[in-house]
């Protein structure tokens, strides 16, 4: 057999294994319907982005470190909903003291309550499976 063949025949025979394997990753799993916001979420969403609460906030980890992370405040037996909005006008520490309408703290608190719902961070409870899969505790497993 020539080269070329053969070049083609283990070629053609690595893209079957390639699209089996992604096939099994992406449709085999359980897939997770995205989260869908609430028209409150979603404004309590832009008030987030518009106020740069990244800057020193995180979720999930990632924002700025000047603030705590705010992944599982609503959820939280200490904080909670009005927790989060007595922070929100009270200008504590470095914490900026925003100006926000009843409306508007209400809605941010919804739009953390969604984050929350999505899962835990930091999540301790991680599966490592022998086949690379890291299995994580989700919250509407429970
Ligand atoms: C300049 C930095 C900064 C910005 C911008 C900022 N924060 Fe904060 N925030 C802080 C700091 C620092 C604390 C901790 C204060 C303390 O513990 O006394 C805090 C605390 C909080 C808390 C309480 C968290 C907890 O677990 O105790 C919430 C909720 C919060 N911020 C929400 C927000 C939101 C929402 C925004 C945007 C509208 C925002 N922050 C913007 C710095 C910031």
């Amino acid at each position: 057999m020539s080269n070329a063949k053969k070049n083609i025949i283990v070629i053609s025979t690595l893209i079957v294994i390639f699209s089996i394997y992604n096939f099994s990753v992406y449709n085999l799993r359980d897939y997770k319907q995205p989260v869908k916001l609430s028209s409150k979420a979603i404004q309590g969403q832009q008030l987030w982005q518009e106020n740069n609460c990244w800057s020193c906030h995180q979720i999930y980890g990632l924002g700025g470190y000047l603030g705590p992370d705010l992944t599982n405040t609503f959820s939280n037996p200490k904080k909670g909903k009005e927790y989060i909005k007595t922070f929100l006008n009270s200008g504590i520490k470095s914490m900026p003291k925003f100006n926000f309408s009843e409306d508007e703290k209400e809605s941010i608190a919804i739009f953390l309550k969604y984050i929350d719902s999505t899962g835990y961070y930091p999540n301790y409870e991680a599966n490592f499976k022998l086949n690379g899969w890291v299995e994580l505790k989700y919250k509407d497993e429970e």
